[in-house]
């Protein structure tokens, strides 16, 4: 199965990303954690991304798009693969477009996943992220064990850099000005599915059950 998560910043799409992953065994590739990964190496890449998304916005299409490439042409693709904020503008799903052809990849769906935008403001306001493994958590909703550390890897949890206030509110602004836009380019490919998670954890992973079932 090979899918696309498509929403706003702190829609969800690590959370969906963790059941997708776990149930269907897919590859899981999440631009925003290799940027991370590569920021906390210091690697060009890392410096190059770091003062985009500091400022809430995209890293540059060319690095972004060869990045992606270059993952979707290992080996273990093709088990099946999750992509998490990719594409994010116009010009990168063309790319996918021409390079899931030029693979001979076929997309299974794009998951939609919407919530409103006053409670992403207050989700994100609350995420809480492991620095080792990245996984998420939130202050009041989904507390680590322990406080501070990692359930999975005993990482310490803290809160994201471009977590702060200003910096959502430009990453929103972001989203739709240059990836809402993708809803336009997915829908009459017949790849679109909308998943609600403005509701609990449970009634949004329920309808994401519901919609896997559509594909066994
Ligand atoms: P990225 O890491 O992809 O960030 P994002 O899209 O802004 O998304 P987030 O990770 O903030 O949120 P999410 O949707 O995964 O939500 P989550 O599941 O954590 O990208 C970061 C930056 O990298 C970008 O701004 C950009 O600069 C750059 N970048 C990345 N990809 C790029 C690309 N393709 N091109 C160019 N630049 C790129 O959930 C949020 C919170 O809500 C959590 O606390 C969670 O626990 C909670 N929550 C979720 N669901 C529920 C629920 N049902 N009930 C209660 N709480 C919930």
């Amino acid at each position: 199965m090979n899918v696309i998560l498509l929403g706003a910043p702190g829609s969800g799409k690590g959370t969906m990303a963790e059941i997708l992953v776990k149930e269907k065994h897919l590859v899981h590739i999440a631009t925003g954690d290799i940027f991370r990964f590569n920021i906390k190496q210091q690697t060009e890449l890392g410096k190059e991304a770091k003062s985009y998304i500091d400022q809430g916005l995209l890293v540059p299409d060319a690095v972004t798009i060869k990045m992606v490439k270059d993952r979707l042409q290992k080996d273990d693709v093709k088990q099946g693969f999750l992509l998490d904020g990719f594409p994010r503008s116009l010009s990168q799903a063309e790319a996918l477009t021409k390079m899931l052809s030029e693979l001979d990849l076929k997309l299974d769906f794009v998951l939609a996943i919407d919530v409103p935008e006053e409670q992403i403001v207050e989700r994100l306001a609350g995420r809480r992220v492991c620095l080792d493994c990245g996984a998420s958590y939130h202050i009041v909703s989904k507390q680590p064990k322990d406080a501070g550390v990692c359930d999975n890897c005993h990482g310490a949890v803290v809160q994201r850099e471009d977590d702060k206030a200003e910096t959502v509110l430009k990453r929103l602004h972001t989203y739709h000005e240059q990836t809402q836009p993708l809803l336009a380019y997915y829908e009459p490919l017949n790849l679109l599915r909308h998943l609600d998670n403005s509701g609990d954890y449970q009634s949004s992973y329920t309808a994401l059950r519901e919609i896997l079932a559509d594909f066994d």
